[in-house]
């Protein structure tokens, strides 16, 4: 039995104030969390905050948003792993949608940022997904395919043991359309499927698949039905401590 995950993504929003008053909050709605893994990625600059805040419950799992794949030089205005670390982040988003659309993350810079992020000791959430135009002319498969293989390039079986895949299918993201959980099951054991050709069965056994892409407390339950879905990679939902908490009791 895999142990299920769910990540709420900040992406950009919340000051460090705002995050410790979530955090608190949050702990105040759910004082025990047994079970399940719940991860945080705040943006870099209420990282800190948010450690502190979430401190001494082992179910809450701190992570970043990104990555630069180098440990350190003149890259301004990007963030490494080894800083990542030493905020005590155990893992990374990488190649999130929002990256690929608005900054220019291709699939060589997805694999740079994967393999970084196992250098230095952080779990990378891989981010799979396709348009809405790439669904629509029967390409899902080929993309999906193609982000996974090229973002896991050099990836060694040790590797593949810390990397968790979340699809999500770009035209749910923020739209209040989620796909449905027959669709998101589809993909998901197609990236199973490319795991086991990369890894082994162990790997296959082990691999943790989100789904993202409007997930709410009142669909969340839909997509945990299905053993293919080991938990979701949550926006909208996630900036409210009480609509987060409710989702997550949900998945508990
Ligand atoms: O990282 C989270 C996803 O992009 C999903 O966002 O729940 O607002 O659709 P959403």
């Amino acid at each position: 039995m895999r142990t299920r995950f769910i990540v709420g993504n900040w992406k950009m929003n919340k000051t460090a104030t705002e995050a410790v008053a979530f955090v608190h909050r949050l702990k105040q709605e759910l004082p025990s969390v047994e079970g399940i893994q719940v991860g945080f990625t705040p943006p870099f600059t209420a990282l800190h905050a948010t450690r502190d805040a979430l401190a001494s419950n082992p179910a809450f799992l701190l992570g970043a948003q990104n990555l630069h794949w180098e440990e350190k030089g003149a890259f301004t205005g990007e963030v490494s792993g080894p800083m990542l670390k030493d905020l005590g982040c155990e893992f990374v988003l990488v190649g999130h949608s929002e990256r690929r659309q608005h900054f220019g993350d291709q699939d060589t810079w997805t694999n740079r940022k994967v393999l970084a992020a196992l250098r230095h000791g952080l779990r990378p959430i891989l981010c799979v997904g396709e348009t809405l135009q790439e669904r629509d002319s029967e390409h899902t498969d080929a993309v999906i395919e193609r982000q996974l293989r090229a973002g896991l390039v050099g990836v060694d079986d040790q590797g593949l043991a810390a990397v968790t895949i979340a699809y999500e299918p770009v035209w749910a993201i923020g739209t209040g359309r989620a796909a449905t959980p027959q669709q998101a099951v589809l993909v998901h054991r197609m990236i199973r499927r490319i795991i086991g050709e990369l890894g082994g069965a162990d790997r296959v056994q082990q691999l943790r698949i989100l789904y993202g892409g409007s997930v709410t407390p009142q669909n969340i339950a839909d997509f945990l039905s299905f053993e293919e879905i080991d938990g979701a990679l949550v926006g909208g939902a996630c900036l409210d401590p009480l609509s987060f908490a409710t989702l997550v009791r949900v998945a508990i």
